[in-house]
């Protein structure tokens, strides 16, 4: 035998030197679920180990992940049943909870980054993510909301908007009016392959926003399709977005290495709730080393080809890094 690959592994040293991945705390953005109140902190029974936060809550908790080397955060706003309404009003009023911990936060981390979400469905009483006629999503009535919610975000400090919403182009749409009103240094992460994913149960009911009938197929992608990816890629890349996501992340792989390949500009995979959710539930039974197996997950994603990985995990893996 001339070649014997064994020998490259043969020491930790030795392996260390040819690692082809690398994976850090700066590759991490951890989502968060925010509650309006104080001296809340709910844990999800779906998700455990995560939380519904107030913001006096929340603080301390950001701090300690700052100090674990995460500095992005993705919040998704747990809104109470009697505010939500069809036409999502509540996601651009000025005294809404949500906004005013972007505030609060900026101001209390400057170095922070901080991105958000944009869809109607935490704030619609239909559960969609788009405005609901007679059992039809609408597409172009939608873009105005999207629009107002993203600009809203914005003047309360948010750094990277969150299209979560597929409607078809949302993304033009909002970079125009994040323009018009000055904020031209605002980014977009675009959910650009976005599935109909069976992975999303987790995060529907920490924000208790299900779909109230149907489901979300007529605008969330077929798991079926790759192709598909590369034409609603293009589309978010033309309108102007600044980072391309792929969501899923773990059954995806092959479109995060896809849309890599193609795109030159970075690619974020987000490691949802339904993915992370099947690990804790796994190491409670003792039957996955939990460690072992968040570290593998996020490596994969690296090595498929994300820049940046959103994760449930993020502190957990963080403090693995740490006391590496
Ligand atoms: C909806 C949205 C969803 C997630 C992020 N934004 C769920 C959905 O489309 O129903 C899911 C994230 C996760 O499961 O962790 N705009």
């Amino acid at each position: 035998m001339n070649t014997r690959p064994r020998r490259n592994r043969k020491s930790a040293a030795i392996r260390s030197m040819v690692e082809e991945t690398k994976i850090g705390a700066e590759h991490l953005i951890y989502p968060i679920f925010l509650k309006d109140g104080k001296g809340v902190k709910e844990e999800i029974s779906s998700l455990p180990n995560n939380y519904r936060w107030s913001i006096d809550q929340l603080l301390p908790e950001i701090e300690a992940c700052m100090n674990l080397g995460v500095f992005t955060y993705d919040i998704f706003p747990a809104v109470e049943e009697h505010l939500k309404d069809q036409v999502a009003s509540y996601s651009y009023a000025d005294d809404n909870f949500y906004l005013n911990a972007f505030r609060k936060l900026k101001e209390t981390f400057p170095e922070i980054v901080l991105m958000s979400d944009v869809a109607l469905d935490p704030y619609s009483s239909d559960g969609h993510d788009g405005l609901v006629k007679n059992g039809q999503i609408l597409n172009d009535e939608t873009l105005p909301i999207l629009n107002r919610m993203a600009v809203a975000q914005a003047q309360a400090g948010v750094d990277i908007i969150g299209p979560s919403d597929m409607m078809d182009g949302r993304v033009g749409s909002i970079r125009e009016a994040l323009d018009i009103n000055g904020f031209i240094n605002v980014s977009i992460m675009s959910y650009s392959a976005k599935y109909a994913s069976a992975f999303y149960g987790p995060f529907r009911d920490a924000l208790n926003s299900a779909p109230k009938s149907g489901d979300k197929k007529t605008y969330q992608m077929n798991p079926a399709n790759k192709r598909e990816a590369l034409l609603e890629a293009e589309l978010d890349f033309l309108e102007g977005a600044d980072m391309l996501m792929v969501k899923p992340a773990l059954c995806y792989l092959d479109v995060i290495h896809l849309l890599k390949e193609n795109f030159n500009i970075p690619i974020t995979a987000y490691n949802v709730s339904g993915e992370c959710a099947m690990v804790y539930a796994a190491a409670e039974k003792g039957w996955l080393n939990y460690d072992l197996a968040i570290s593998e997950m996020l490596l994969s994603m690296r090595r498929a080809g994300a820049d940046a990985i959103l994760t449930y995990f993020a502190k957990d893996f963080a403090t693995l890094l740490k006391n590496k």
